[in-house]
């Protein structure tokens, strides 16, 4: 019987938030060694679903069933006992420990005199990673890892609990396209042992490699579950918006200017990159690509004065900026929406309005006094309209907003000071395709008002459709910059992972 293999069942879940109706009526099943994709725009209740499912939320109405039992949790340890393992977004290892540590977190193996027992902790999990071909060192430092080897040690560690499901939010988020492969084929493995997988992402062609069946969310109701055999792409995004988007990236046919407003000279930092130079003219967009770690984010810190520097110069409109500092970068018309919006970007504990005016308050309060609270209202509302920003009011906490919509929070913040160059470390990470959409839009809209962008993105389609211009940095180092005509994925992979298909090396 069909019924005898549902592993679990969450049947009529609600949640409200004050002032926000997170899940209503929602109803899942999950089949042993069955992956489940969850999508929805940013704020569908996603998250909420599975941190009920993980015991961090309680909900208001309906119950969990786990292999036919009714599954009451009173917090995230239960679930992890009952065999739930959750993988959120932001790692949770221990960075300055080894791989088998963290594996064995809080239950290592001991000896005689309860000491724990190393060798059996490293052969432990030696073991646990060949069996699902994970190729680290048991006694490798967690820091000197990639993030997407990180993930794996999460997966590693999550499976070696004896998982029943494991539960990923979004582990793509931050890793390349091969790392992502290298993760499904992870997880078909994780499957093939009988354990169960939900599975939450914004790339919608990784559901159709990974996920069984995808189960669609839409303003915290459930709109859709079907076989990914048996539906589409578009039918997916259809669902998830409520309409069709057409063509993510418009027409790429706009021209950028002929003056320089940026210039990067040379532009250093011992161990982690050198000898950056490049130009960015007035109203074009830069892309920046490469493989995640190869030191993009850490030169874009670099410019904007986050990081020290120890050689090179940036000039703005000739004029060198010196050893700059945020604040100082901010005032002359540079603005940064960091890759980490969660640390960098937005004040958790601020409001939405705070948030989106706040950089604002610091350009405009020294040039012309204060700024009223109508104009200040106008703004957010503004912005909050623009980008979607699902919030029951502008006086929300931004850590109450979804991840996506923190997001868009972050850019509207950087937005408001009408930089003149604008650097978008991974600007729709996280982001939904409807907003993913509205982001791509201003970001060219911008550019034809001859705002100057930099655009680091790890999608390359991203890069293809939107910039001008790409420059690829590999291991801290500029690779090529590449123009219009000669952006493509096979060019900017092979320039990313050092194979070189002929061509010279040309910076523009
Ligand atoms: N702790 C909280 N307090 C108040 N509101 C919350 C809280 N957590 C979530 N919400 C709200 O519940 C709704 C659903 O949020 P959730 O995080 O589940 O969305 P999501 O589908 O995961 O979105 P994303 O794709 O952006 O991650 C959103 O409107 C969000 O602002
Ligand atoms: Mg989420």
């Amino acid at each position: 019987m069909a019924e005898a293999e549902q592993i679990l069942e969450m049947l009529h879940i609600s949640k409200s938030f004050p002032g926000v109706k997170a899940l209503e009526d929602v109803s899942m099943s999950l089949a042993a060694g069955e992956v489940l994709a969850v999508v929805g725009e940013n704020g569908a209740g996603k998250s909420t679903l599975i941190k009920i499912l993980s015991g961090v939320y309680s909900a208001d109405a309906g119950e969990i069933r786990l292999q036919g039992e009714r599954l009451l949790l009173r917090g995230p340890k239960d679930a992890i006992e009952r065999g739930i393992n959750t993988i959120y977004q932001e790692t949770s290892l221990v960075q300055d420990i080894t791989v088998a540590e963290n594996i064995f977190l809080g239950r290592q193996p001991t000896a005689a005199g309860r000491r724990i027992d190393w060798k059996r902790m490293i052969e432990s999990a030696r073991g646990i990673m060949k069996s699902l071909s994970i190729h680290l060192s048991p006694g490798a430092l967690v820091s000197s890892l990639s993030s997407a080897q990180q993930q794996l040690v999460e997966v590693a560690k999550a499976f070696s609990r004896d998982a029943k499901i494991i539960i990923m939010d979004e582990p793509t988020a931050s890793i390349t396209v091969e790392d992502a492969d290298n993760l499904f084929g992870i997880i078909r493995k994780i499957i093939r042992a009988g354990t169960s997988v939900i599975y939450i992402s914004h790339r919608l062609k990784e559901i159709f490699q990974i996920a069984d069946r995808v189960m669609v969310l839409r303003d915290g109701k459930t709109v859709s579950v079907s076989g990914v055999k048996e539906t589409s792409e578009g039918e997916i995004v259809k669902h998830m918006v409520g309409r069709e988007i057409g063509n993510l990236f418009g027409d790429a046919s706009y021209q950028s200017g002929e003056n320089v407003v940026l210039e990067v000279r040379d532009l250093a930092r011992t161990g982690v990159y050198r000898g950056i130079s490049f130009s960015l003219h007035e109203g074009e967009i830069l892309g920046f690509s490469g493989l995640v770690g190869a030191g993009r984010s850490e030169i874009m810190r670099g410019i904007f004065g986050l990081d020290p520097v120890d050689g090179g110069e940036v000039l703005l409109g000739g004029q060198r900026l010196g050893r700059s500092s945020p604040a100082a970068a901010l005032k002359k018309g540079i603005a940064f929406v960091s890759e980490d919006r969660r640390l960098e970007s937005i004040i958790q504990g601020f409001s939405v309005r705070a948030n989106i005016t706040l950089l604002l308050l610091v350009r405009v309060l020294t040039r012309f006094g204060l700024i009223s609270a109508r104009k200040e209202n106008g703004l957010a509302a503004r912005y909050v309209t623009e980008f979607n920003v699902k919030t029951p009011s502008l006086d929300q906490l931004v850590m109450n907003l979804s991840g996506g919509n923190q997001q868009k929070v972050a850019l509207a913040k950087c937005l408001s000071t009408n930089p003149r160059v604008l650097i978008l470390d991974e600007p729709t990470k996280g982001i939904d395709v409807g907003a993913k959409k509205e982001i791509h839009t201003l970001i060219k809209e911008l550019a034809n008002r001859g705002v100057s962008i930099i655009l680091v993105s790890s999608e390359l389609p991203e890069i293809i459709g939107m910039c001008h211009r790409a420059a690829v940095i590999r291991e801290g180092t500029m690779v090529r910059v590449f123009g219009k005509g000669e952006l493509t994925e096979e060019n900017l992979m092979a320039a990313a992972v050092g194979h070189m298909a002929g061509g010279s090396k040309r910076n523009g």
